[in-house]
């Protein structure tokens, strides 16, 4: 045998030489669950370990995750009952929590990028992404409640503003809304790719922002998020996505979804972003804690998915893929 492969892979220090590169702690985004109020922090029983937090609360977690090389956020708000309507109104409310908390904390903490989740589901009282007119959800009655949302949150200072409402044509529509209110430097990091998965359980959980079973349209999301089963449609939203003006794609969820990394990947030169959605980490975090998987699970999660080809990875499990490097 003159081939063997198993020479490269002798000592540490050959397996370091020929290791391809790890994802790095500056591609991770760290999600925040946001509360209101001050001086709060629960933790969530879904995604053992994780916590919802008041904006204060969030700044040690902020200045923790920085101290790990981590620097950028996302964040999502638990919007108490009473602030929810029909229309979303709070959501584009100068009030409203999570835009005060975003310019908050880019006042403190301007090195930080910040990233937005743009969609109405936080704030209906129907719990949908997009406007429930009847039995459906309607799409174009959407999209001016959506600019609403972002030229808001752009005022608020946020970095990137993500749309994961899936409806057509919002990603156009918000970068004229934005260019028109002056905020041409605000990015668009697009859900493009979103599946109506089962894996965003422990999130819905965590804001309370599942489909209600009182509404009139109905308790799943598949006329707006993409069907688990197609591969090609997602190039389908990308080509749009890129069209109307997005700066980075995105596919969610991703472990289950690596294929789609990968073929966004090779077909768009913008950046892709993955989302290590909630389910996801609940799974690894669960079997961990019971000791059914050794924790280096979460170093080979995030490893595999830098290998699918993301360049940026948002994950419920960033603290622990930094200490395990
Ligand atoms: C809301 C939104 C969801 C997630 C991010 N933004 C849930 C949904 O679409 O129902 C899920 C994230 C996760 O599960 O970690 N539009």
């Amino acid at each position: 045998m003159r081939i063997r492969p198993r020479r490269n892979r002798r000592s540490d220090a050959i397996r370091g030489l020929v290791r391809e590169p790890l994802v790095r702690p500056d591609q991770l985004v760290h999600p925040i669950f946001l509360l209101p109020g001050e001086g709060k922090r629960e933790t969530l029983t879904t995604l053992p370990g994780y916590p919802r937090l008041s904006a204060d609360e969030a700044e040690r977690e902020i200045e923790e995750m920085l101290a790990l090389g981590v620097s950028s956020f996302i964040s999502f708000p638990a919007v108490p009952d009473d602030k929810k309507d029909t229309v979303a109104t709070y959501g584009s409310s100068p009030e409203n929590f999570y835009l005060t908390s975003a310019r908050r904390w880019k006042e403190k903490y301007p090195e930080i990028c910040l990233i937005s989740d743009v969609a109405m589901d936080p704030y209906s009282s129907d719990g949908h992404d997009g406007l429930v007119v009847g039995s459906r959800i309607d799409n174009d009655k959407t999209l001016p409640i959506l600019t609403d949302m972002s030229v808001a949150q752009a005022q608020a200072g946020f970095d990137y503003l993500g749309p994961s409402d899936m409806m057509d044509g919002r990603v156009g529509y918000m970068r004229d809304a934005l260019d028109k209110a002056g905020y041409t430097e605000t990015g668009i990091l697009s859900y493009t790719a979103k599946y109506a998965s089962a894996f965003y359980g422990p999130f819905r959980h965590a804001l309370d922002s599942a489909p209600r079973e009182g509404s009139t349209a109905p308790t799943h999301k598949k006329s707006y998020q993409m069907d688990p089963a197609n591969r090609r449609e997602a190039l389908r939203e990308a080509f749009l996505d890129s069209e109307e003006g997005a700066d980075v794609l995105m596919v969610k969820p991703a472990v289950h979804y690596m294929d789609i990394i990968s073929d966004l990947r090779q077909n768009s030169q913008l950046p892709i972003c993955c989302y290590h959605v909630s389910g996801e980490c609940a799974m690894l975090l669960g079997a961990i804690e019971r000791g059914w998987l050794d924790e280096s699970a979460i170093f080979e999660t995030i490893t595999s998915l830098g290998r699918a080809g993301a360049d940026m990875i948002i994950t419920y499990v960033g603290r622990r893929y930094v200490a395990s490097l």
